[in-house]
């Protein structure tokens, strides 16, 4: 067989690139790589508000961590998280995730499933240890029950198991101010599905026979990220009536912003359905920008070329159909069987 790229079709439902678009029962979806940049660095779009709840419920860790805190309170609460992720190497990280997968592999048999042993298990307690939390493995467990249910809107039934699990997280936190502590979750949360949805789609484009074993693992993830976005969009709610891609949107507008789609945008990206690994220019949006963009980009890109480095060493897959997770912006494989080489 000869060596090729792989190609990564649109995920289903990714619309095309054009200007914003309005339908009464989904509200606006921007999808041009110029719009969705220009909708995150304009204060007239802002995350929608979350209510919050008792101490140390999903709610209250909502309404706490930076991720959904409205103007006035992000700058503090993004700075806690930006600070604990500061001293992180990514190099570390990358080794200490190295070293988890190979120990996995060691005590699996002939096969492993990625999603359930490795894509959540290792970037979660390597982050859970190195921020300083108490007993990774079970931190690890319990950051995977509040993701699931962390984004508003999922299944309410969802919701009474992740309080527990975020009052057993503030027991497992660093010492120090209940904000710093939820906020630190949050690192871990934000982290979870995220980039385990990098590391099954790594896997799933990565190790099927055929693809060529030459290239840097990081070049090859920047395309993934580009092509199959682990994060196909995020919400914002217009606080002022705002003109978008030519567009007028009123005051109080739902707005989608699809990073699936501006990630193919031809306006951006030369031959934007072909997976070329160090493309100039990079670009890709699955990490948003500004003000709120992702400050664990670098921790997660360092995670999860740990764990590809080995499986693209050690592991084959065949090309078995993929299914998903339920969700409506993330993009998560349920399982995900590799055999040994
Ligand atoms: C492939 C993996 C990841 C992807 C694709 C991703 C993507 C994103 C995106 C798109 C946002 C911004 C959302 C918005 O503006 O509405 C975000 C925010 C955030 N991410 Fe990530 N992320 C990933 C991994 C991580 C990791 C590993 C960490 C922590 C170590 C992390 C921590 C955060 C935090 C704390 C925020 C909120 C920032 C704020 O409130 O200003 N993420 N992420």
């Amino acid at each position: 067989m000869t060596d090729t790229w792989p190609h990564i079709a649109p995920a289903p439902g990714t619309p095309s690139c054009g200007p914003p678009s309005f339908e009464p029962e989904r509200g606006w979806w921007v999808t041009r790589h110029a719009d969705v940049r220009a909708a995150l660095t304009d204060p007239a779009f802002q995350v929608p508000a979350v209510d919050t709840g008792p101490p140390g419920t999903l709610a209250w860790l909502r309404a706490t961590v930076s991720r959904f805190s409205p103007p006035l309170r992000h700058a503090d609460r993004r700075a806690v998280a930006v600070r604990a992720l500061a001293p992180l190497a990514p190099d570390d990280l990358r080794l200490d995730a190295v070293r988890l997968t190979v120990a996995v592999l060691d005590r699996a048999g002939d096969s492993v499933d990625v999603m359930r042993e490795l894509a959540r298990p290792v970037p979660l307690r390597t982050l859970a240890d190195r921020l300083g939390f108490a007993d990774p493995a079970a931190v690890g467990t319990a950051v995977a029950v509040v993701a699931a249910a962390y984004h508003p809107g999922v299944d309410p039934a969802l919701t009474a198991r992740a309080d527990g699990a975020v009052t057993a997280l503030l027991a497992l936190a660093p010492q120090g101010p209940p904000e710093v502590g939820a906020n630190l979750i949050g690192l871990l949360v934000q982290a979870c599905d995220a980039t385990a949805g990098l590391i099954g789609a790594a896997a799933h484009h990565l190790l099927p026979p055929g693809v060529p074993t030459t290239a840097r693992t990081a070049d090859l993830l920047a395309e993934v990220l580009r092509l199959d976005p682990p994060v196909r969009a995020t919400r914002r709610v217009t606080v002022d009536e705002v003109r978008l891609g030519g567009r007028d949107l009123p005051a109080g507008s739902p707005v989608l912003l699809r990073f699936d789609a501006a990630n193919r945008d031809p306006q951006v990206f030369t031959e934007p359905a072909t997976f070329r690994p160090g493309r100039p220019g990079a670009g890709q949006l699955t990490f948003g920008t500004g003000e709120r963009g992702c400050p664990g980009d670098r921790h997660a890109l360092a995670l999860a070329t740990g764990v590809l480095d080995v499986l693209r060493e050690r592991c084959r897959r065949g090309l078995t159909p993929m299914s998903y997770e339920p969700h409506p912006t993330l993009r998560v494989p349920t399982t995900l069987e590799v055999s040994a080489r």
